[in-house]
């Protein structure tokens, strides 16, 4: 298996997910608006994951002069600079956070999870985006048919979120499902509205954490960011698709230049992708028969190698999530291999060198 050669496939048929009222409940059922009385001017991402954020929006919103629906915003909408929305309306709780948003045109307070009507004309927006937010609602499938309702045929829903949340306040079915499960919950849920085209995902996860970040240097990645996306039925027939997106991380190696560097392995012991020196490995002794046939080989540990950040992408695009892989040669044989890997720490118990 060449990883980086694998292509994104378009993700269909969802798993169904409980929709009675017991898997919307929160530990905390008190009165949102009491909640987020109190304003937070936190980044509730680590920059990198930020940034990737921005570059979705940037990267998805192609409309012309787009009027954009940030629901459920706070102090910041993530909305890159060189798009030059005409309008920008957000709707969320805080009236502080909001009337600091530099990006919004106007805003309205106003609770979801009381009121799922959103205070909006049909046809409205060219685009709908909800960050790290989702997680909140109590009726999303109620939320996402008024969001089909006030976007304009064609227009986009960009729903964005990580793994970070105020536990209290999200509701059941997502606090117990696996980080990656997430995404299908997201995808039922709009399924369920009626309203959308298939949604597509794009997931970015497994990349180092900032050195800035508070959180830097505890063996913590990036905070990932799942990203699920689709249109509202009924666009026009010579409207432009939207593109893929293509957050493309570390150089990216051509195939002459890769088979250069693999050659050079039994030389320099260094990752042809990443240029750090690879790992002696001792293989695992077990008693389920597995064919290691020598019994050491080299990995590449280094947790920023683009092979390994990206293996993460690949995985989940090609239907195994929560994922990667790391590259393996084989110092006999001399080949290499990905060897699979669900974290950073696995596999490191056994180096050797
Ligand atoms: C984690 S913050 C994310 C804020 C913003 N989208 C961002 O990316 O920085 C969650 C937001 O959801 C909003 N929110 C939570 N519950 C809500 C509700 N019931 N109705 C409307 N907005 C709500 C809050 O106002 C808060 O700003």
């Amino acid at each position: 298996m060449s990883g980086d050669s694998l292509t994104r496939r378009k993700h269909c048929g969802p798993p169904e997910f409980d929709l009675t009222a017991e898997a919307f409940a929160r530990q905390d059922e008190d009165d949102d608006a009491v909640f987020y009385a109190t304003e937070r001017f936190v980044n509730h991402l680590d920059s990198l994951a930020l940034d990737t954020v921005e570059r979705v929006i940037g990267e998805l919103v192609i409309e012309d002069d787009p009027v954009i629906l940030d629901l459920m915003t706070g102090a910041d909408s993530h909305i890159p600079s060189q798009l030059k929305p005409v309008k920008v309306v957000g709707l969320g709780l805080n009236e502080k956070e909001l009337s600091q948003n530099k990006a919004l045109t106007e805003f309205v307070i106003h609770d979801l999870n009381k009121c799922p009507t959103l205070p909006f004309p049909d046809n409205t927006f060219d685009a709908v985006i909800n960050t790290v937010s989702v997680d909140y609602l109590t009726q999303p499938v109620e939320v996402f048919k008024e969001v089909g309702r006030i976007l304009k045929p064609g227009g986009l829903f960009l729903i964005i979120f990580s793994n970070r949340m105020f536990m209290p306040k999200v509701v059941k079915v997502w606090r117990e499902a696996l980080e990656e499960r997430r995404v299908d919950i997201v995808k039922w849920w709009l399924t369920r509205s009626q309203e959308f085209e298939m949604p597509d995902v794009f997931v970015s996860r497994g990349k180092p954490r900032p050195a800035d970040d508070k959180y830097a240097g505890l063996g913590l990645p990036s905070d990932p960011v799942y990203v699920v996306y689709t249109d509202k039925k009924g666009a026009a027939e010579t409207k432009k698709a939207r593109p893929e997106i293509n957050l493309e991380y570390g150089r990216r190696l051509g195939p002459e230049e890769l088979q250069r560097l693999q050659k050079e392995i039994k030389h320099t012991l260094s990752c042809p992708h990443c240029g750090q020196k690879m790992r002696k490995w001792e293989v695992p002794d077990t008693p389920f028969g597995c064919n290691w046939d020598h019994e050491f080989m080299y990995i590449c540990f280094n947790d920023a190698c683009p092979y390994f950040v990206r293996g993460w992408e690949v995985m989940q695009q090609n239907g195994v999530g929560g994922k990667s892989y790391r590259l393996m040669w084989h110092p006999v044989r001399d080949y290499c291999v990905p060897v699979p890997v669900p974290s950073f720490h696995a596999l490191k118990e056994s180096i050797i060198d």
